[in-house]
């Protein structure tokens, strides 16, 4: 996918960044840049910052930048391409005809996207055919009713090894295409089957109403309970939540998290049409941006086993201090025989009914009183030294609430529960709120005296191997991008010298733009760099670079990164198989992983 660099110069020339992000964030001008609390990740101080000079972003947290059409992509969760549209739209300016290979690959998202749409109504056809009874008798036992079965689209496949793949080859889908869309799976002798067989199948719809996915159910104990579809072209998981398209309509203020498909149909039929699931994997923060679209209130309702605890925690350690009210619904455990089981919510909708969920949703306690409870659980509180180790631990998990008040009162609450003094609890937590404050600055100086750990990629797979050389190429690149007339001065210099692949990419992209006569923007490396690749590159150009003696540092640098591939070089010819690998690696050029 390709813009040319005037349409894009002209774009980002009519989407000033301070323009664009103000209506995300709010900013305030400091000196000769802007500054907010970042969009990205949750904090209390701005350390978010807009350059209207150099038209970039920058967080100086959570270390994300790039251009105005990084910012879109990342707020809005959208493509290069449709960041593109979106800001053209937003500036009165029509998108150029598209070239030939991005039509192609427009063409080939949408194929998949009908391909699935048209599995879909396949999959919905079966379920109320005689073929389907097997499921519908299935979904009847699960108490789903027709018409819940039809708002979710559910369907149903068949037990053969081919019925979706004749059906979609006779409409005109190809063998590559099924493949492509994850529908059929090719075993070793070439031969393809259906994926999904003899399973209640869950079509997974993204909240532009588009099938991106399919999971389905075995109809009885067999294993594996669920399989879904895995990353497409048009599917990643990390950025759809299961009933976000319904749920996104509702009329409540929050919206219910828990963990399953069932869950989250269960919830719809009884009038919860707040419900989504992350389906069954940890919440990711995609998935917390797409949440924050609709509703800044969430209510985590998982199972109440063990893995649905740690969820839970994983998910308010996620969501800690972010904008979202959190309120923890917890389920309670359900006698069976005169022993409790765990149970999800919904065995409770099925068990207790609608009223007693919508009692929970009520007095869902907030996420403190989670972690309360989780700690009071382990100690015998009728027993003196318990209690000690129960004050301790518990007044550490309240010193971690930022508001006095809030600390206050549940000190006063751990301490009742507990047969303690509130004021003796109450020292006790500001003992642990000075400790931490201790700690958090503690740590924040290790982490400015150890700037090697800062100076790396957070993207693992471009790690700095040579730091040194590093170092010098990172200045390279700021020298060149402020002063591009500093050009002159290293032609000798080759991105294959780099001793980092990304730098070494970002260089032959200045160089190419230099030696066509254009200016790099932000808009055009956007377009070549993987958002990692941005961030890492936006955060290197916020680093001082003086550029009173430019030519001779320009000099320096260019010396350390020749003499260190020269040494790194030296070392392999001594060993001849890494010299070969080595090579090998260099034909297959840039991009994948660090040498
Ligand atoms: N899941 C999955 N693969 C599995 C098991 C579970 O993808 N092998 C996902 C499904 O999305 C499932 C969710 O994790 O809905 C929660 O799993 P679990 O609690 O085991 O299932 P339930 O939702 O309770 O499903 P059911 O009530 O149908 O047994
Ligand atoms: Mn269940």
């Amino acid at each position: 996918m390709a813009f040319s660099q005037q349409f894009l110069d002209e774009l980002t020339a009519r989407s000033d960044i301070v323009d664009v992000v103000s209506t995300y964030v709010q900013l305030t001008r400091k000196g000769s840049n802007y500054f907010g609390l970042c969009p990205f990740h949750s904090e209390k101080t701005g350390s978010f910052s807009v350059s209207p000079d150099k038209q970039i972003y920058y967080c100086f947290g959570c270390k994300k930048g790039g251009g105005v059409i990084n910012f879109i992509m990342e707020e809005e969760n959208l493509s290069f391409r449709d960041a593109v549209a979106f800001l053209a739209k937003r500036a009165n300016l029509e998108l150029p005809e598209e070239e030939d290979g991005d039509k192609e690959a427009g063409r080939r998202r949408q194929r998949l996207l009908d391909l699935n749409r048209s599995a879909a109504q396949f999959y919905y056809e079966t379920l109320h055919s005689p073929q389907g009874a097997a499921v519908a008798e299935y979904l009847q036992r699960r108490k789903i009713s027709r018409r819940t079965a039809t708002n979710f689209g559910l369907g149903a496949s068949v037990d053969s090894w081919d019925s979706l793949l004749t059906a979609m080859l006779q409409k005109g889908f190809t063998k590559a295409e099924l493949l492509a869309a994850g529908l059929v799976v090719q075993n070793r002798q070439g031969r393809l089957y259906d994926k999904f067989r003899n399973r209640l199948m869950f079509p997974v719809i993204d909240v532009r109403g588009d099938v991106v996915a399919f999971g389905g159910r075995v109809l009885d104990k067999s294993e594996p309970k669920y399989m879904n579809t895995s990353e497409t072209m048009v599917y990643s998981k990390r950025r759809v939540l299961y009933g976000m398209n319904l749920a996104k309509k509702t009329k409540r203020s929050n919206i219910i998290l828990c963990e399953g498909n069932i869950d989250v149909i269960t919830l719809h039929q009884a009038g919860f049409d707040n419900a989504v699931a992350s389906m069954g994997t940890a919440l990711t923060t995609e998935q917390i941006r797409l949440l924050s679209r609709y509703t800044k209130e969430l209510v985590l309702c998982y199972d109440n086993d063990d893995a649905g605890k740690a969820a839970t925690q994983k998910a308010i350690d996620l969501l800690n201090n972010s904008e979202f009210s959190v309120k923890v619904l917890q389920l309670p455990r359900r006698l069976v025989d005169g022993q409790y089981v765990k149970q999800d919510v919904d065995d409770f909708i099925k068990f207790q009914g609608r009223e007693a969920f919508e009692a929970l949703l009520t007095g869902s306690e907030n996420h403190i009183e989670f972690r309360m409870d989780a700690v009071a659980a382990k100690y015998d509180l009728t027993d003196d030294r318990q209690r000690v180790a129960y004050a301790e631990e518990i007044s550490s998990v309240i010193a971690s609430l930022s508001s006095a008040v809030e600390r206050e009162v549940y000190a006063g609450r751990a301490a009742e529960r507990a047969g303690l003094s509130k004021e003796a609890m109450e020292l006790e937590v500001k003992r642990a709120f000075k400790k931490r404050a201790g700690q958090e600055r503690r740590q924040q100086e290790r982490a400015s005296l150890n700037p090697a750990a800062q100076l790396q990629p957070k993207d693992r797979s471009s790690r700095y191997t040579d730091v040194r050389s590093a170092m010098a190429e990172e200045g390279v690149l700021r020298l060149l991008t402020r002063d591009d007339s500093l050009f002159a001065l290293c032609p000798q210099l080759q991105p294959e010298e780099f001793s980092s692949s990304l730098l070494g990419k970002i260089y032959s992209i200045l160089l190419r733009c230099h030696q066509e006569g254009s200016q790099p923007s932000p808009a055009l490396l956007s377009q070549e760099l993987e958002r990692e690749e941005m961030d890492h590159f936006t955060g290197l150009l916020q680093k001082p670079e003086s550029m009173a003696n430019s030519r001779q540092a320009l000099a320096d640098y260019i010396r350390i990164i020749q003499d260190s591939c020269r040494a790194r070089s030296g070392a392999q010819e001594c060993d001849p198989l890494l010299a070969a690998q080595e090579k090998y690696k260099a034909k297959k050029g840039y991009g994948g992983k660090q040498q």
